[in-house]
């Protein structure tokens, strides 16, 4: 009998990730940092927010296009980018399928485990995420690499600050995942037969190298080269920003704002768009979710830039909420990072078709016929939920 791989909700998608993956692999898709309170608070904040539905109302279908950065989407939802997509042997070019398929954008990570040439290949709406790494000579570089790709927009993420340490342990992740390596492992690769069969049936196991860090063509480091390297470059400053930001002369999106004062100074870098984020609780936790620090943004440069909210959605309800606090779009990360090893490409579309069904039904129940007409008053918001940041 053939396997029922198609799952209803998000969650199911994490349990098959969890069956199907190494402990290891599953626990480097967890990742967060040392508690993990913000980790926990990006999500559960989205489940302390109600709705205020209309019993009569509703419209027979419901719009959810928009556009980001100039790409017109299906649904305010894209793809955050992410690294370790080698957990599925297509890794991020089935995602930017997926994506495709379902009419959306995808950020491409620079520690992505495909050639950028690859991922545009398959999906002409990809922006490309950099991260400030080596010299200004070595970003321009890897920065007209993305121009000759055809990569429409480029993500910068600067909120990053090494925490290391997480209170259930962090997951030994190899340097190469070759033979030695995958028998040092075995007891929690070949208890994983299926996964493991994935990578066997191309004769390719999964690769640990970011071939985005390096020059077109060439395999590119390991990924513990480049985290190196970045670890020992100093970080950015707003000139840097403004400067790559004239680099690129595109679309331009900066990823992990969480202060109001920041978005601001965003804006006078002349920044396209900007994610309220805090990397998904993986950088300094106790940072609040990004869902309590969205509005207060929102109200203060909504007007001027594009704003994304990415961290914690699981749920088309979770989009609905974002939109109607101030978002334009949201990204999302772990959702289909699960899908993913749950299923390849089909589970990434999957968790798309998810998070529009939720979407598309919260829309009916709020009595509204597009996510334009979302506002705030759709929204039951719990005193002292909203976090205020930098003013
Ligand atoms: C495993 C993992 C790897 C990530 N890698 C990157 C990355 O390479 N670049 C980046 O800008 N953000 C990265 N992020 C952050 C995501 O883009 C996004 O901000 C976050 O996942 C959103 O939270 P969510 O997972 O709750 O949806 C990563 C997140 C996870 C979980």
């Amino acid at each position: 009998m053939a396997r029922d791989t198609w799952f209803e909700t998000v969650a199911i998608a994490q349990q098959r990730a969890k069956k199907r993956l190494p402990k290891s692999v599953y626990a480097s898709l967890i990742s967060a940092s040392e508690k993990g309170v913000t980790v926990s608070d990006n999500v559960e904040s989205f489940a302390q927010l109600g709705f205020a539905p209309h019993v009569i109302g509703a419209t027979a279908s419901r719009d959810m296009t928009t556009s980001v950065m100039g790409q017109e989407i299906s649904l305010p939802v894209i793809i955050s980018p992410t690294g370790v997509q080698a957990v599925d042997p297509d890794g991020e070019v089935a995602v930017a399928r997926a994506a495709a398929a379902r009419g959306t954008a995808m950020g491409l990570s620079s520690f992505a485990s495909k050639p950028m040439e690859e991922v545009v290949a398959v999906n002409d709406k990809i922006f490309f995420q950099i991260y400030w790494l080596g010299t200004r000579d070595q970003i321009a570089e890897r920065v007209q690499r993305a121009k000759d790709a055809g990569a429409v927009g480029l993500i910068a993420t600067t909120d990053w600050s090494f925490a290391h340490g997480r209170d259930w342990g962090s997951p030994k992740i190899p340097e190469q995942m070759n033979l030695a390596t995958m028998v040092r492992m075995s007891p929690e690769v070949l208890t994983k037969p299926r996964w493991l069969w994935g990578f066997g049936k191309g004769l390719r196991p999964p690769d640990l190298r970011v071939p985005n860090q390096g020059r077109r063509g060439e395999a590119g480091p390991t990924f513990f080269q480049a985290y190196g390297e970045w670890m020992g470059t100093p970080p950015p400053t707003w000139e840097d920003i403004e400067w790559l930001r004239e680099l690129w002369g595109g679309p331009f999106l900066l990823k992990g704002m969480v202060r109001v004062d920041d978005a601001k100074r965003a804006v006078d870098a002349g920044v396209s768009a900007i994610t309220v984020s805090n990397h998904g609780g993986n950088n300094l936790d106790g940072t609040p979710a990004a869902i309590r620090c969205l509005p207060a943004i929102a109200d203060a440069v909504g007007d001027q830039v594009e704003v994304l909210l990415d961290g914690g959605v699981r749920r088309g309800s979770d989009v609905v909420k974002a939109v109607a606090m101030g978002a334009r779009a949201v990204m999302i990360g772990r959702a289909y990072l699960w899908g993913l090893a749950a299923n390849g490409q089909a589970g990434v579309e999957n968790v798309l078709d998810i998070l529009r069904g939720g979407v598309d039904s919260a829309l009916m129940g709020l009595g509204k016929s597009s996510i334009h007409e979302l506002t705030r008053e759709d929204i039951l918001i719990p005193d002292g939920f909203i976090r205020t940041l930098g003013t």
